[in-house]
């Protein structure tokens, strides 16, 4: 989704700010620009399309050592030059950029455009530049804070004015902004691997705070200007973690990771001598773990899959009754909160709205909410009461990979824990810790057939339609596989559960709308089984991914991707990746953007 950069220091401000936009360009955007000041007059550079667009229809960028710039993705109004980022004020010496939605913009508009403000777009982000003209008098930060008092809504803003070179101002309100720290230069961004090439020193600006940089430092204080003091922290990723290293794509890479991303989802957190779990992080006694009678986990796209995945898995070892909802719905259901019951939000990025707020309600509500987060610093991880990274490093495509099985590592030690100190023996316990210990290796087999796959695809990609079936631990794989088909390819594609096929999408089989099964040598593959023989009676092609040396199944499908054959709750470890890979190859065969995909944002800000 949107993306913020700011820069003031010695050198050229427009390639530092076009190169931490173009860090931005994986989480999503349709247009882009830049503000440059120099010698007190600030010159705005902006367009729809892609940084490379705006780069190449402006061959000289304008000079100056301070700027800010945006990648926009759209929300209140359309996709145009004019609406994209920067906004000026009416005199063109205040710029803005602005991440987030300003809920009572019409009013305010309404209000400067009766004063005789000019207005040159459609947006709602506009008016904070007007809002910041009419309260100006010298001094910008004042005039920030006066204007932000009067909105409603998500923030995060960088702010300029001619009049005072070297200098910006940062605010957020409910959207992410960071503040890094160079020799001589300030950098200030959405997300961190924007400046990452220049700092790794870093300060998160949290929500009611205001920042404002110069060069020589900055100044941390609240909307009534009490200061605060805030911790530099240092970044953990490396440079090269966000670069491609020879792969085609940022998802082909991240597919490629996971033996190792899960490896370090589990590395310190399997304990083998006495068959459980461990999870630092968690904040919760061992007496506390064992009062928590109901677990609820609330999450959006892959992660709420994750979480369903989740849910099953502490049903299944240690008999707690869980389940995950969408945090979108959470959030709008005044969520009942009862004792004993643990809360989890599950989220890679750490920034999703809907999953963000969906947490503060609840803990409004005065539940405890531990987080699964990915990205360390973000909003989720700092809000939560406890909660555990998932370590995967970076995930740069919008399509998340590694990130959903590195979720189920987690939860799948955490299940291992609440099952040990409850119902669970040690043998149990140690044959659950020696199948997920042998996964990033059973992963690393599954990536070396890749071929096998591509393959598929090419014969598949034709299709316009598409349903996966899964049941039992494997139905929410199910639900991610057609959600990785249709985000990167474009093909339409539904996830049911296989039971639920006789129940209305049955009516969709012909020739012209395949199917993939997922049947691994469990409980219900019998019944599923039933379930392929139904759709290949009505003409429906099958692909079937199953375990090796299962000829039954070989024998009634169209074609057959083989897993290796592990106990039923590690299935969907070893599953979910062929469908990753299928997904992927789809797309690739279909010449889309696999990394960006279209009207996609990596991390949804917005509600
Ligand atoms: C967006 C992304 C999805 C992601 C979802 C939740 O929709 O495109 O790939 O699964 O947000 O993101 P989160 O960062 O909260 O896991």
């Amino acid at each position: 989704m949107c993306g913020i950069v700011g820069y003031t220091g010695a050198k050229l401000a427009a390639p530092v700010l076009l190169e931490g936009l173009r860090r931005l360009e994986y989480r999503g955007y349709d247009s882009a620009g830049i503000c440059v000041g120099r010698d007190g007059a600030l010159t705005i550079v902006k367009r729809t399309g892609k940084i490379k667009d705006l780069r190449g229809a402006v061959p000289d960028l304008p000079e100056g050592s301070y700027g800010i710039g945006h990648t926009r993705w759209a929300t209140h109004g359309g996709v145009s030059d004019a609406n994209a980022h920067p906004h000026a004020d009416c005199t063109g010496k205040i710029t803005i950029v602005h991440n987030g939605i300003i809920e009572n913009y019409a009013s305010l508009k309404e209000k400067l455009l009766g004063e005789d403000h000019v207005f040159r777009s459609e947006t709602d982000s506009e008016v904070i530049a007007h809002l910041v003209e009419s309260v100006y008098d010298g001094d910008l930060e004042r005039a920030v804070k006066e204007a932000l008092a009067l909105l409603k809504g998500t923030y995060g803003i960088v702010v300029m004015h001619s009049e005072v070179p070297g200098k910006i101002v940062g605010a957020r309100n409910g959207s992410p902004l960071v503040l890094g720290i160079g020799e001589g230069e300030m950098f200030l961004a959405s997300d961190v691997t924007a400046m990452m090439a220049y700092t790794k020193q870093v300060v998160y600006v949290e929500d009611g705070e205001v920042v404002t940089v110069d060069p020589g430092g900055f100044r941390t204080s609240d909307l009534k200007d009490n200061s605060i003091t805030k911790n530099v922290e240092q970044i953990g990723w490396e440079l090269e973690e966000i670069e491609k290293n020879g792969f085609a794509s940022f998802m082909e890479k991240e597919i490629s990771e996971q033996p190792e991303s899960i490896l370090r989802a589990m590395r310190g957190r399997l304990d083998a001598e006495q068959a459980t779990g461990h999870l630092g992080g968690l904040n919760l006694s061992s007496k506390e773990l064992l009062e928590i009678e109901r677990v609820k986990i609330a999450a959006a796209g892959t992660s709420y899959h994750a979480g369903m995945v989740g849910a099953y898995l502490l049903e299944a070892m240690a008999r707690i009754p869980a389940y995950a909802e969408l945090a979108s719905e959470v959030r709008y259901r005044n969520p009942i909160v009862e004792p004993q019951t643990l809360h989890f939000v599950v989220s890679q990025s750490g920034e999703t709205a809907d999953t963000l707020f969906a947490m503060r309600e609840l803990k409004r509500k005065g539940a405890t909410v531990l987080g699964i987060c990915n990205v360390v610093g973000s909003t989720i991880a700092r809000e939560t009461d406890g909660g555990v990274y998932i370590h995967s490093g970076p995930e740069i495509a919008v399509a998340s990979t590694k990130a959903f099985t590195s979720q189920i590592t987690v939860f799948y030690v955490f299940a291992l824990l609440m099952a040990r100190m409850r119902n669970m023996s040690f043998e149990e316990g140690s044959d659950l810790v020696r199948d997920l210990d042998a996964v990033p290796r059973l992963v690393a087999e599954i990536l070396e057939d890749k071929a096998t796959i591509q393959a598929l695809a090419r014969k598949y990609s034709w299709a316009k339609d598409f349903l996966f079936m899964g049941r039992g631990i494997n139905y929410p794989v199910a639900l991610e596989g057609a959600l990785k088909l249709k985000e990167i390819s474009y093909i339409h594609a539904e996830g049911y559960s296989a039971a639920e096929i006789k129940h209305g999408p049955i009516a969709l089989i012909n020739e012209r709308t395949p199917s993939l099964f997922l049947i691994p040598d469990d409980r219900l593959r019998d019944k599923i089984i039933s379930n392929m023989k139904e759709v290949k009676a009505r003409s429906g092609k099958v692909i079937a991914v199953c375990v090796r040396g299962d000829d039954e199944v070989a024998g009634i499908a169209d074609d057959v991707i083989l897993v290796p054959k592990v106990h039923e709750l590690v299935y969907p470890f070893l599953m979910v990746v062929p469908l990753q890979l299928f997904a992927y190859y789809c797309a690739l065969d279909l010449g889309r953007d696999v990394d960006q995909p279209r009207n996609l944002a990596k991390s949804v800000t917005v509600e």
